[in-house]
Formats: C-alpha cells, structure tokens, sequence
C-alpha cells in the first residue's frame, strides 16, 4: 500500500529545496531574502510530508476500484489537513510574501536562477491549493465512506 508522499511530489519538494539552497549561497539581498523563504518553508514542508501529502499516494489504487481496510491511515492523515488546512494556507501567503521580496531582489541583483526558482515556488503553493489538497481530503472522506460501508458501522 502506498500511503507514502508521491514519489513525483517529493522529488519535486527536493527540487525546490535544492533551489533555495543555491539562492541562499547567492549572498547579498537575494540570500538574505532566501533565508527567510527557507524559515517559513522547512516546517510547512515536514507537515505536508508528514500527513498532507501521503494520502494521494492511495490514487492510483482508488481510482482502480481497490479500498483495503489498512488504508485507514490515510483517514486520519486527510482529516488533519482538513483541520489544519486555514493554517496551511496562512504558511502559503507568509511564504509567498517572503517570494515575492525575494524576485525582487534576484531581479534587482540579476539573479534569473533565483528569481525563476521564486515563481517556481509561488506556483507550487497554488497547485496545492487548487488541486493536491482538496485530493487529499477527498482521499480521507471517501476512504471513511467506503470503509464504514465495508465494516457495516
Ligand atoms: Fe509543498
Ligand atoms: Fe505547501
């Protein structure tokens, strides 16, 4: 069973890690401005690898008609985003706002990379919004529908 963050989803988070690191070693305004993204955004990404994430590792199996009862995990993990989710987006805009200085501050110090890394990012957070999250709780709640059916409760 793969209650695990997609591998895609990860490999993408440690793009963008890896990313940030280079814009924090940039210096200047650019890697002060990094910094400040990498503050606000080590902890958001722990949480959504930690439970926002993994319950879309359970797709490709849903959407082929399988539900086993260790799915159940995925339950818990979607129920806490879902309860967590006004402050997963507040993280979004803080780390967004701190993007947005640092674009300026790339472009202003010529940093293509850095500011292309920036835009990268904001679009990440947009994605997660309009799409992975609300899979995500979609995940739990039709599990908890399915598996209640299965058990009878
Ligand atoms: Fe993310
Ligand atoms: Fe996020």
């Amino acid at each position: 069973m793969m209650l695990k963050t997609p591998l895609s989803l990860k490999a993408e988070h440690e793009e963008l890690h890896a990313q940030l690191a280079e814009a924090m070693d940039a210096g200047g305004a650019t890697g002060e401005a990094a910094a400040k993204v990498a503050k606000a955004l080590h902890p958001h990404f722990l949480k959504e690898e930690e439970y926002a994430l993994p319950p879309l590792g359970l797709l490709p199996a849903l959407a082929e008609g399988r539900v086993l009862p260790e799915m159940e995990a995925a339950v818990a993990m979607a129920y806490r985003l879902k309860a967590d989710l006004g402050q997963m987006l507040l993280e979004h805009r803080e780390i967004v706002a701190a993007l947005k200085v640092l674009v300026e501050a790339a472009n202003s110090e010529g940093n293509e990379g850095a500011s292309h890394f920036a835009e990268k990012l904001m679009l990440h957070a947009q994605t997660e919004e309009e799409v992975l999250y609300p899979a995500s709780i979609l995940v739990g709640e039709y599990l908890n529908l399915r598996l209640s059916e299965k058990i009878g409760r």
